[in-house]
């Protein structure tokens, strides 16, 4: 068993962010499931949004936010990430030397992207979350002293007191050692979940293998709440390539002109609505599927080709090499593109200060709801969100006292596993993957989540079935989390008998006022277990 102040699983920039942080009032850990910058963050091009130019304000970025978030971002978190972001975004260009790009006279240079009033997007190239990556990872192992870094170290469980007969509070996590195959145990004074997000839900995504909701599905297991799981973002453009997994096509495009047609070259925005390429993103995704499905056509195009090739080359290098090694030239050729998931809205409920309702478990990035992000998510908000929040619980960690209970149980290693498990994971998570795109994705309807709940019930009973009796493998681990997360999706789509935001309902297309507050599910509270 191994102790330390405060177990960190993942190490994204909110994780890492809380660790350096949190690293000079206590030791830490952070665990991460493959390689420390195989996450989210790193695969991140856009930017970081904050009011940094004179002209823009902190009023306008609230009220940018409010307005996309459609009617249930939370005000006074939006204000907090508002008010604070700038401060955060200094330190890491001033402090800890991230390269964002500058003008000539050495001020950051701000972007555009949809829903945005202004341009208040800070970014480097188009690899922006790699250079942050990058950046925190060279810091943390400055500290060494004070902060371990474990990779490979998937977390199975969340220790909590409630085993041991004591109130609900968390106090340590199950880790398996995927080298060894071992369970190591990790008590903490507290956990923060910084898990990122669980795009691998969906058949297409723009998120890494990682993406796999074990932050979410971990924290409904110890009866942490959860909420509004119904709000997944589809980003508008991937590349469409046979031969390309998960390429994100930044919006950063199309806020410097990128044009978005159909295969005959004409463009569509603007009949759906008056910020044309830069509307938010559900109305851009929405109107990318509605066109596809009316032509019947397997992609768009985005087209870039009226820009100067020159510009084009400096400002999106990373998109630019991707593409022509693919026989794309976007500055003679438009880039096909689809709509693919992208961002988990939803996740483990915090307060301000990154706690959950469990005591002593915190969550802070993509895989936490804190309010910031309502019904659908500005551009470039949630980089700000694991700054500000990763800070936040960093400082508030700082009092938690957390007495472990004596004699912490050891994992319980199970059976050897029976040689079609291979098989089994597999075709269970193809078959989740495809039932959450066809039936619970972009558009859907009463029937397709009536259905997409009748089948997960029977996929999550047979991964129970199986899941105790062999040795856990971390394959295994993400599909028990995969399934959940799916669960807890369709639920939370079944509890919501309107369209808002990203939650787009066929059977009932319009807002529902009395639909005006989160979605919240609490293991216990419902059907999902
Ligand atoms: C992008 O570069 O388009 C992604 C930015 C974001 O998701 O905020």
């Amino acid at each position: 068993m191994i102790e330390t102040d405060y177990l960190v699983i993942g190490s994204g920039l909110a994780g890492l962010t809380f660790a350096l942080r949190a690293s000079a009032h206590g030791r830490v850990i952070v665990a991460t499931k493959r390689a420390p910058a195989d996450g989210n963050t790193s695969w991140a091009q856009g930017g970081v949004a904050g009011a940094l130019d004179p002209d823009d304000g902190v009023a306008a970025h609230v009220e940018d936010t409010l307005r996309v978030g459609d009617g249930l971002c939370h005000r006074e978190v939006v204000e907090i990430c508002a008010r604070e972001g700038p401060e955060h975004i200094l330190w890491f260009a001033d402090e800890l030397g991230v390269p964002f790009d500058r003008d000539a006279a050495g001020h950051l240079e701000l972007g555009r992207e949809g829903g945005h009033t202004a341009r208040r997007i800070v970014h480097a190239k188009d690899t922006t979350g790699w250079a942050i990556q990058e950046a925190l990872l060279k810091r943390v192992a400055a500290r060494g002293e004070r902060i371990t870094l474990l990779p490979d170290h998937m977390a199975i469980d969340l220790l909590t007191t409630a085993k041991y007969g004591g109130p609900n509070a968390v106090f340590g996590a199950y880790l398996l050692d995927q080298r060894t195959g071992e369970v190591v145990t990790v008590v903490a004074r507290a956990v923060v979940l910084a898990t990122g997000g669980s795009g691998k839900v969906y058949l297409y995504t723009s998120n890494p293998d990682v993406a796999t909701g074990d932050g979410v599905a971990m924290a409904y297991r110890v009866g942490a709440r959860i909420a509004n799981m119904e709000f997944f973002q589809f980003h508008p453009t991937v590349l469409y390539h046979p031969a390309a997994k998960s390429f994100l096509i930044s919006e950063a495009l199309r806020g410097e002109g990128g044009i978005l047609r159909l295969r005959d070259g004409t463009a569509f925005m603007p009949r759906y609505h008056e910020m044309k390429d830069l509307a938010p993103r559900d109305i851009v995704s929405r109107a990318i599927d509605a066109e596809m499905k009316r032509t019947g056509d397997d992609h768009v195009d985005l087209d870039m080709t009226h820009l100067p090739g020159d510009f084009l080359v400096e400002r999106f290098p990373n998109i630019h090499r991707r593409c022509l090694e693919l026989g794309i030239d976007m500055r003679t050729q438009p880039i096909p593109v689809v709509p693919a998931a992208h961002y988990s809205c939803g996740g483990v409920a915090v307060d301000e200060r990154g706690r959950s309702t469990v005591k002593n478990l915190y969550a802070i990035g993509e895989v936490s709801m804190t309010g910031l992000h309502g019904a659908c998510r500005l551009a470039s908000n949630s980089l700000l969100e694991a700054m500000v929040f990763g800070a936040r619980a960093a400082d508030d960690v700082r009092d938690v006292q957390n007495p472990h209970p004596a004699g912490v149980a050891p994992w319980y290693a199970g059976e050897a596993g029976s040689p079609d498990d291979a098989v089994v994971v597999s075709h269970n998570w193809d078959e989740i993957r495809r039932l959450m795109w066809n039936y619970v994705g972009i558009v859907r309807t009463d029937r397709r989540l009536e259905r997409a709940a009748r089948r997960i019930e029977l996929i999550r009973s047979e991964i129970r079935d199986y899941y105790w009796n062999v040795t856990i493998t971390g394959d295994l681990v993400e599909l028990r989390n995969i399934a959940l997360v799916a669960d807890l999706i369709i639920e939370s789509a079944r509890r919501r008998p309107e369209s808002r935001g990203l939650h787009f309902n066929l059977d009932h297309p319009d807002h529902d006022p009395r639909m005006m507050r989160d979605t919240l599910v609490t293991r216990g509270d419902g059907p999902v277990v």
